[in-house]
């Protein structure tokens, strides 16, 4: 399989990128910057990772940036995987536009744009394929501080249900992962006391595994998953 994924430099999105390739898929990687963990992995997979850096808060030029420059319909895509995102925490009395804008740019828009081309070049290659964004548990269960960028994992999540009755006709799937709290880069801010009190609403008592979000990743992405669509899987240490 061919999968484009946003958001590879690192974190889950990188987790995603390496259990595809080490399950001999091609990954199309998308991100601000090319870390050293991405550098090696290029090494390590040269005729099956392919970089573009590419900002997402941009989504206008999606279009000639990534299904021109990078992606032709000559390359077919079975999968888009829509993971890249940020967050934008604060209380509401504090919010500004720009700072939304540029959330909802890449959290949002950019993955519906990206949906759109991801499915015309399916159409044109005549492909059943597989669009997986995702989520956040933020968009289930209320946390302080985190309202607009849960309502942005919200809105996806309603588009992802949409898009697979608009598309399952064609045989393209669309499916939402819906991870808790992980030790990543977009929570290097929270204190241990504050991750305690995140752990202690999960029925496992512990953070969610990222190789665990991965890999329910890439059982949606392939013909295992094939009489899945429109649904949430939540991968989140039981946040109930
Ligand atoms: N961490 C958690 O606890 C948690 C919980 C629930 C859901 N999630 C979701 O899981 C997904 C992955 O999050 P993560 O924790 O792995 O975050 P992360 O460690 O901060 O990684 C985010 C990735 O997105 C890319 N990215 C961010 N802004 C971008 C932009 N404007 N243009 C292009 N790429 C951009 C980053 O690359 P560059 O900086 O190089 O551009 C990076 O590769 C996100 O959808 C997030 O909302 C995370």
């Amino acid at each position: 399989m061919n999968a484009l994924i946003t958001g590879i430099s690192r974190g889950v999105g990188f987790e995603i990128a390496k259990l595809f390739l080490e399950n001999a898929h091609t990954v199309y990687g998308i991100s601000r910057t090319e870390s050293d963990e991405l550098k090696a992995l290029e090494k390590q997979y040269p005729d099956h990772l392919f970089f573009k850096n590419f900002d997402l808060s941009d989504p206008e030029n999606i279009k000639q940036n990534i299904f021109k420059d990078f992606i032709t319909n000559h390359i077919p895509i079975h999968v888009l995987i829509n993971n890249a995102a940020m967050a934008y925490d604060d209380i509401v009395t504090n919010l500004n536009y720009p700072e939304l804008k540029t959330m909802f740019d890449v959290n949002l828009y950019s993955p519906m744009f990206l949906t759109k081309y991801a499915i015309r070049n399916m159409i044109y290659n005549r492909i059943s394929g597989s669009i997986i964004h995702i989520s956040s548990i933020s968009a289930h269960t209320g946390y302080k501080g985190l309202s607009m960028y849960a309502a942005s994992k919200g809105a996806l999540q309603s588009f992802s249900k949409n898009i697979s009755r608009e598309w399952g006709e064609r045989g393209i799937r669309s499916n939402i992962v819906v991870p808790g709290y992980m030790e990543t880069a977009m929570n290097a801010k929270l204190t241990q006391d504050h991750k305690n009190r995140i752990f202690k609403r999960t029925a496992l008592k512990k953070e969610t595994d990222m190789q665990s979000v991965a890999e329910t990743v890439l059982f949606l992405a392939g013909e295992k998953s094939k009489s899945i669509t429109g649904q949430e899987i939540f991968v989140d240490s039981g946040t109930l």
